[in-house]
């Protein structure tokens, strides 16, 4: 089967996450209730740091890890937190190995978070967008252990009277994956994925 066979019978039978509020989607964050379902992953499997490219300076990813004694390691265009770097996550690495990565890149079509010529959020050209979320993608797994785990983050919509199949776009940008599990998050979907291995 393949990859994407794959993610799509997943998603049929999907778990569906607790919705307990206390988050923005309209400001691109998403529901807590994954970043907790993920720690608990990678805590089972006695991870020790993630990383997240497209982080949220001021979001909860950063303490909900701590929490459960995980490391994690962001970038983003902008940030003033010792643990965000400033940096552009379709060309700049992050230093080490992960055994996860937190993969929630903005939405194509979505309100520009920045006025960084670089931010996702402001391409309007959806090839441009499709090259740069691959090149992150890309980069996050090479600093990925072997039998390290992902938790990528998009979703199913309508832009400019188009279909965006965000979802099974971010499971072919990783292509060296596979996925194992989804999570609903309506309107959003996460979906795990690690290496064959
Ligand atoms: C969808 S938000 C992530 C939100 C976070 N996961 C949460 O739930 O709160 C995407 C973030 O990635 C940043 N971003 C956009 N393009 C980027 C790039 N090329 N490199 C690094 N960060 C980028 C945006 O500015 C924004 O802060």
């Amino acid at each position: 089967m393949t990859t994407l066979g794959k993610y799509r019978e997943l998603r049929h039978g999907a778990v569906v996450l607790p919705d307990n509020g206390g988050y923005n989607l309209a400001a691109g964050e998403m529901n807590p209730m994954i970043v907790m379902k993920f720690a608990d992953k990678l805590t089972s499997h006695g991870a020790q740091a993630v990383f997240e490219p497209f982080a949220n300076p001021n979001g909860k990813s950063v303490s909900l890890f701590e929490e459960v004694g995980i490391y994690l390691w962001g970038h983003s265009l902008e940030s003033d937190h010792p643990r965000i770097g400033e940096a552009d996550s379709t060309i700049d690495e992050p230093v080490g190995e992960f055994e996860g990565v937190l993969f929630h890149p903005p939405y194509f079509g979505s309100q520009p978070f920045t006025n960084d010529p670089r931010d996702l959020s402001r391409m309007r050209d959806v090839d441009e967008w499709l090259v740069a979320m691959e090149s992150a993608a890309e980069i996050a797994v090479e600093h990925l252990v072997q039998d390290g785990v992902v938790c990528a983050v998009g979703r199913r919509y309508r832009h400019g009277g188009k279909e965006i199949r965000l979802d099974e776009w971010i499971v072919t940008a990783f292509s060296g994956l596979t996925p194992i599990e989804v999570w609903m998050s309506e309107p959003d979907v996460a979906i795990i994925l690690r290496s064959l291995v």
